[in-house]
Formats: structure tokens, sequence, C-alpha cells
């Protein structure tokens, strides 16, 4: 045996762990060297401090407690587009200013595995069928470039979004041999920083790490929380500190409507004087899949759908209205400042949690078994589990149709959150969009259609519409091109003009 792996065999059984080795003897030397690095790489007490932590606190009986200790967002650190719009115009005007002056930078969580729908590439690259075929990257990327242009046009400045793209050791190489391929979308690609987020071992329920096969450990991302350890170990804080970024918005890769660097989003948060916020939209069904913005023992912090009981989801308020109805979209804001405590003082502090999972793993026979219940779990932190760090913390809903349609689950009957519905969400939002600025459309008999569709006719398929975020980031700038015009779907604007795509034949 490989003299390294002879003190590594001493470490293993140290740690309880030397079942990894067990099938040394059958492994190809490119195997062994392989496994070896893998596990020098490992910092076994550490792992094993997360696993007691995570079943501690994730026992159940503390989960039920937790419930108890729950309280609802009070009003005064909320803002809301629909009931402060008189705000709303000022917000994104400072938002505007701040971008401007490229102090704003958006970071991306493209990390996860993307397993509800069942791709084997990183969910940004996913096409959900628009008329244009652009893939949810492309979309933000161009929001981007648009937003620059706005900001600048506004205050007759170059400026600049640094795209902070955070993936992790499966997606990190597809997702920049696809920028590449794409030429960065238009963007300049030394304002596009990818890093990389941390792995954990699946461990069995005693604390042992499961091998996926005879050779390899299974292991998976640490969570988008596993963002701050990142960012300190990547340098990612000293690239920001040069570019002198003084706020950030943090976002999912899968919600097809994001707003990235939200102008009014950042606007309010820095107008509130906060050092973090959380962008929410009203939950109004109980068992919907989001997590929600709450307090737990006086704190902030988000308490995720799998934690919380039906019991308390389903609690309501006076008014009717969910208690708990700050569905969290995952849009945070942080400032610079409270991002670096963050990650120099307060990320050693986070627990993770723990989920439950089939995993598949060799038994000390050396077959592949694919278990039918949860054998072991994953180890996760979450991005918003230092919302209890912030000194001032505030919460910004936003309408669902606007700015919520997330993607997670493949396309089939009954299914939520899929292509169908994420095309569908940001189809209508550009049908509103067109209505808004004074065109309208006409069905194949040359009727017009009407802005709120009948139910009667028996679809409810939106109207075919696209408009590139080259052209409009937020529905502004649409009257000179549709007011007083009459369209067939599908339409299509983009950057070369008006399109309709049918009547043309295309
Ligand atoms: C997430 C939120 C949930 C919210 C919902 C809205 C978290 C922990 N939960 O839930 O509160 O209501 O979105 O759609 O944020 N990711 C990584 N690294 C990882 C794991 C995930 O970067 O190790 C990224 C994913 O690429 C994705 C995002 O984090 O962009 C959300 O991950 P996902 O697992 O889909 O979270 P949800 O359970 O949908």
């Amino acid at each position: 045996m490989d003299p390294r792996a002879s003190v590594l065999t001493q470490r293993l059984a140290d740690a309880g762990q030397s079942h990894l080795l067990q099938f040394w003897n059958e492994l190809s030397p490119e195997e062994q060297a392989d496994l070896t690095i893998d596990l020098q790489g490992m910092d076994f007490q550490e792992i094993s401090g997360f696993f007691k932590n995570a079943m501690e606190t994730s026992s159940s009986s503390k989960q039920e407690k937790m419930d108890a200790r729950m309280g609802p967002v009070p009003r005064e650190v909320l803002g809301s587009v629909t009931r402060d719009r008189d705000s709303l115009k000022d917000w994104e005007l400072a938002g505007l200013d701040c971008i401007s002056q490229s102090k704003v930078a958006a970071l991306l969580l493209a990390g996860g595995q993307g397993t509800r729908l069942g791709v084997s590439y990183p969910k940004g690259m996913y096409d959900v069928g628009l008329p244009s075929h652009k893939t949810l990257f492309q979309i933000q990327a161009e929001r981007i470039l648009k937003l620059q242009q706005l900001a600048e046009q506004k205050h007759k400045i170059k400026c600049c979004i640094p795209w902070y793209i955070m993936t992790s050791g499966r997606t990190m190489e597809s997702t920049k041999d696809f920028f590449s391929r794409h030429n960065h979308f238009g963007l300049d690609k030394n304002n596009i920083i990818f890093f990389q987020q941390g792995m954990l071992p699946a461990m069995d329920y005693n604390g042992k790490i499961i091998l996926e096969n005879k050779g390899k450990l299974s292991m998976a991302p640490d969570g988008n929380g596993g963002l701050y350890r990142a960012l300190g170990n990547q340098h990612i804080m000293d690239d920001m500190e040069r570019r002198g970024i003084e706020f950030i918005h943090v976002y999912c890769v899968d919600n097809i409507l994001v707003k990235v660097a939200d102008p009014a989003f950042v606007g309010f948060c820095v107008q509130k004087g906060a050092d973090c916020g959380a962008k929410v939209v009203e939950k109004t069904n109980p068992t919907e899949a989001v997590g929600v913005v709450c307090k737990v023992d006086g704190h902030y912090q988000v308490v995720e759908y799998s934690e919380i009981t039906l019991a308390t989801a389903e609690k309501r308020s006076a008014d009717g209205r969910l208690m708990f109805n700050a569905g969290n979209v995952a849009n945070h804001f942080f400032s610079f400042s409270f991002l670096k405590d963050v990650v120099q003082k307060y990320e050693p502090k986070l627990q993770h949690h723990v989920a439950q999972k089939k995993i598949p793993f060799v038994n000390t026979q050396g077959q592949l078994i694919k278990p039918d219940k949860p054998n072991g779990i994953k180890m996760e932190k979450f991005v918003f589990d230092i919302f209890q760090f912030a000194k001032t913390f505030v919460v910004y809903e936003v309408l669902r149709e606007d700015e919520f349609s997330p993607l997670k689950n493949a396309d089939s009957q009954d299914a939520k959150d899929t292509p169908t519905t994420a095309r569908h969400a940001l189809m209508s939002l550009h049908h509103r969009w067109v209505l808004n600025a004074g065109g309208h459309f006409i069905d194949e008999n040359g009727r017009r259609v009407p802005a709120i569709p009948s139910l009667k006719d028996g679809t409810d398929l939106p109207i075919k519409c696209e408009i590139s975020p080259l052209v409009s980031y937020g529905g502004e700038g649409l009257e000179e091109l549709v007011k007083g015009r009459e369209f067939h779907p599908t339409l299509m604007i983009d950057e070369s003009g008006v399109h309709e795509l049918v009547k043309n034949g295309v």
C-alpha cells in the first residue's frame, strides 16, 4: 500500500471511517490515486462535528418547539410594491443611482444539482421553450446588460454590474464552457466571476461516510449557504472590495422572472439603511413549497417548507390571510460590510440542515444498492441563515405574477413550477407589458383579444409574446414600439425590431 495511504489509514481509523478503504485492493492504481486525493483533502473531525450538530438540531422535538417560537414579519420592516406605490419610483431611482456608480453586484447561486428537474447539466442552461429559445443564463445576462444601459443613460456615466456566479464541483466546467461558447452573452467576461462552493459527503445515520462505488465517496454540494465559506476561501470578498462594491443582490438560478440587481429592491434596502433584505411574495397556499420569512425567538429567519408543520403553515391572521405568508423567493440583499462580517465572523456559527435522502451505496459485498427509502443524510447550509445576524433587516413584497416563477420540476400532468409554467409566466408578463404600453393583440379572425382571457373558450394559454431583455428590463420603453398597434401572436420584440412570427410564416 502507498505509504501516504498508511498515514491515511490511521486517520480513517481514528475517525471511524475505515470502511472507506474496504475495497482498496480491488481498485486500479488510478482509482486508488483518486480516492487517496479525495480522502486527503477531508477534515474528518470537522465533518463528524457537522454531523453531530446537524443531527441534534434536526431532531423532531426541537422542530416542534420551533413552531411555537415563530412570529410573523412586523409591518414596519415591510415595503410593498402594491401598498407603497408612491415610494416605488424613488426606490428605483435610488437603486439606479447606486448601479450607475458601479456599487451594485449580482450574485447568482448556481451550484444546485437540478435533481427534481432531472437534467444532467446546470439548470441555467435550460431552455424552457420560449419563441427565442433563450436559456435562463442568457435571460439573466441580458437583463444585466440592459440595466447597465438604463443606469448609464440616466446618469451619463459608464457603469458595470459585476456578476458573481457560484457553481459547484459538478457544474463549474460546463457552466464556464457554456458562457464562453456564447461569448458571455455580450457581457465583458472580466466582469463575470465564477467561483466554486464546497462539497460534503453523504453520511448514513451512524455518521459513516457513504461510498457511491468501491473507490468513490458520495459527495454533494454543501447547500446554497456554502456561499459564505466559498466567498472567503476564494477571495471573492477581496475582488468585491477592489471593485468598490457596496451592495449585493443574491438570487437563485431557477426563477425565469428574476429582476437581476433589481434597482427598486436595492433602492428600498439602501433607503431603509438595511444591511440585509429579503424579497417575498404573498404565500396563499399553506402547502406551497416556499420557505417563509418570519421571526424565530425574535430573530429573522426563513423557515423552510420542509421544516414547518402543517398546523403552523395553515394558521391564519384575523384578515384571513396566512399568518406566515412572506414567501421567500430567494432574492436577498446584502450590504458589503454585512457580507464581510458574515464571511469573517458568523459563517462558522451556521448549522447544517439535514435532508434525509435515498442515497445509492455499495454494500459490504461490493454490490451497488439503490435504496427505496431514505438511508442517510445530506448536510446543507442555507443562504438565508445569516438573517439572524443583521442589524437592520427589511422585507420587500412583490407581485408573484411579475417576479416569481421558479423552474423546479420536469413537465408532467399536475406538476408545479415546470418549464411550461415558467414559459407561460414570462409570456403572460410580456403580454401585459404590451397592453400597458398601448398595444393590442388580434386573433386569427381579426378580432381583438380581450385583455382578460375568457374562461369560456376553455383555454387559459397565454398569448405568445416575448420581449428581449435587451429591449426592456421591466416593461419600460415599449410605447414607441407598440402604442396603437395591433399584433398577431407570436409577437417577438428584440433589438432588431418587432416581429410577428406566424403572420410572416416563420
Ligand atoms: C429555495 C429556497 C426556498 C424558496 C425557494 C423559492 C433555499 C435554501 N431555499 O428552495 O426558501 O422558497 O427557493 O424558489 O434557498 N444551490 C446552490 N448550491 C447548493 C444548493 C442549491 O447554489 O448546494 C442553488 C441552486 O442552484 C438554486 C438555489 O440554490 O439556484 C435554490 O436551490 P433549491 O435546492 O432549488 O432550493 P429550493 O428547495 O427550491
